[in-house]
């Protein structure tokens, strides 16, 4: 897969997306035909033990986007930047891009931030790298929103988030990810834009979809948001295997004679 293929598959079939954070996750979604591996900054509260994805520094994503394409992914594999790089300056967001293509061996980055940040994506295209948008809920903000929310339900968001599917389009983006954001108004995003809009929490009118892989497979020790359906149940057979293994020791019946 590449940012053409992916361009490409707007109106033909959704495009199928999950997080990845390390070689063994990426090789089995790879294997079952994932078109589009996202290293997220979610790696931050999935894997790592923050409470948010605030924490999360460029040396953390670069060692974990260098595990998922260490196994040579047929699926896109797309780099989240992490927090505080976006609204720096731009040689500082280049650079921090060109790392996770150079170092990371990712494809593309992914930038949360809609119209202020059109100018920079569009420097960042201009130079030969990718960008996939992020908008609505951009969980980067959460000092400032102090929680997660819906987006899109007055009309001046209605209004504002148009405006930011439209600019980052014009930007060069190959695709944008639109988190929590009313069904109706992804509905209207979606014919808006010609580029796909990826959701996430934000109804069936999309493009494709994402889900943190954690969640979707039930690999998860925390609360999941309300729209996650879990297509595994991971834990369960985490917590057996373990338990299993205590017993056989305890019993001393591993190792065998
Ligand atoms: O970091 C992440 O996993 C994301 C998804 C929620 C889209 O940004």
């Amino acid at each position: 897969m590449n940012t053409k293929n992916i361009k490409a598959l707007k109106g033909q079939r959704p495009i199928v997306a999950t997080t990845a954070y390390d070689a063994v996750l990426a090789k089995l979604a790879d294997q079952s035909g994932i078109d589009l591996l996202l290293v997220g900054d979610s790696v931050g509260t999935t894997q790592l033990g923050f409470d948010s994805t605030v924490q999360v520094t460029l040396e953390m994503m670069l060692h974990h986007t260098a595990a998922v394409t260490r196994i040579n992914p047929k699926a896109l594999v797309v780099a989240d930047m992490p927090f505080g790089y976006s609204f720096d300056d731009y040689e500082t967001i280049f650079n921090a891009s060109r790392r996770l293509i150079q170092e990371g061996g990712a494809s593309a980055v992914k930038i949360e931030g809609g119209l202020k940040l059109a100018p920079t994506i569009q420097r960042l295209v201009d130079s030969g790298i990718p960008v996939l948008g992020h908008i609505g809920l951009m969980p980067q903000q959460i000092k400032i929103l102090g929680g997660y929310r819906k987006f899109g339900k007055t009309e001046v968001e209605k209004k504002s988030l148009i405006e930011d599917a439209r600019a980052l389009e014009a930007a060069g983006c190959f695709g944008i990810i639109g988190e929590m954001i009313e069904a109706e108004l992804t509905r209207k995003l979606t014919e808006t834009i010609n580029i796909p809009l990826i959701g996430i929490g934000s109804g069936s009118h999309c493009d494709g979809q994402i889900l943190v892989s954690n969640d979707l497979l039930g690999f998860s020790t925390e609360k999941l948001p309300s729209f996650v359906q879990t297509f595994g149940e991971v834990s369960k057979a985490v917590s057996k295997g373990f338990e299993d293994y205590k017993k056989a020791v305890l019993g001393r019946n591993y190792p065998s004679e």
